[in-house]
């Protein structure tokens, strides 16, 4: 039976990727020359920040030329332009029709938890405003291995006392999906459905998620 929901923050509460994106952009060509672009961005959603920097590396062909050191100081330096980009969200910035879907998943009684690789989170999350619309945020420096482990999922479900069976996970990446399907969770993917192909359902933008779509769809796989 349906008892929950586990979200990921960027991309489907908010459109932080884009912030992600240009932090990582500028920081591949300033201090590595290696430049990348949309479909290298794809690879990198839900990826932790320090994977999101080796699979950059690794693109240009350059994965052994740092020391950790100076890996540190480029995740470090990618982050300090991230909170520039991410200071001004206001709850404006929750994506077009989640927040109305967030207030028809808690008025139907549903537990909610937040899987963000991201260490900045709760800060987003109090920003936009959704500090309550939460049960539980996982920590994502607790966790042994990123996405697409299940590690995160099995640990959002468990913070709300939940079966992996019984929650919904929402993803908008590729890694995403995986981990939620690995956790044997029933995976929602928004976003295109081309990379998100291995999704149990896909909506292709967050305005089309339907609570009663995905009930509807739950109950038909759980029987
Ligand atoms: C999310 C994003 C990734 C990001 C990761 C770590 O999963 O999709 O693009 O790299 O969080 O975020 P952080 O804020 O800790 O650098
Ligand atoms: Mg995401």
């Amino acid at each position: 039976m349906l008892k929950g929901f586990v979200f990921d923050l960027d991309g489907v509460i908010t459109d932080t990727a884009q912030y992600h994106y240009e932090a990582w952009k500028r920081v591949a060509e300033e201090e590595t020359g290696i430049v990348i672009d949309e479909s290298v961005n794809e690879q990198l959603k839900g990826l932790s920040r320090m994977d999101s920097l080796n699979t950059i590396l690794k693109f240009g062909h350059k994965e052994e030329a740092y020391t950790d050191t100076e890996k540190a100081v480029m995740a470090s330096e990618k982050n300090d332009y991230y909170l520039k980009l991410i200071q001004n969200m206001t709850p404006a910035d929750i994506l077009p029709g989640m927040k109305e879907f967030l207030e028809a998943v808690k008025a139907a009684g549903y537990q909610t938890a937040i899987a963000s690789a991201s260490k900045n989170a709760p800060a987003i999350i109090e920003r936009l405003g959704l500090i309550r619309d939460f049960d539980g945020i996982v920590d994502p420096t607790l966790l042994r291995h990123g996405k697409p482990d299940p590690e995160i999922f099995e640990r959002a479900a468990a913070l709300i006392n939940l079966d992996n069976s019984e929650v919904v996970g929402m993803e908008d990446a590729a890694a995403g999906i995986a981990g939620i399907n690995a956790a044997g969770q029933f995976s929602v993917g928004i976003g295109d459905p081309r990379i998100l192909e291995d999704a149990d359902l896909i909506f292709r933008s967050t305005n089309e998620v339907d609570l009663g779509a995905i009930e509807a769809v739950f109950n038909t796989k759980d029987n």
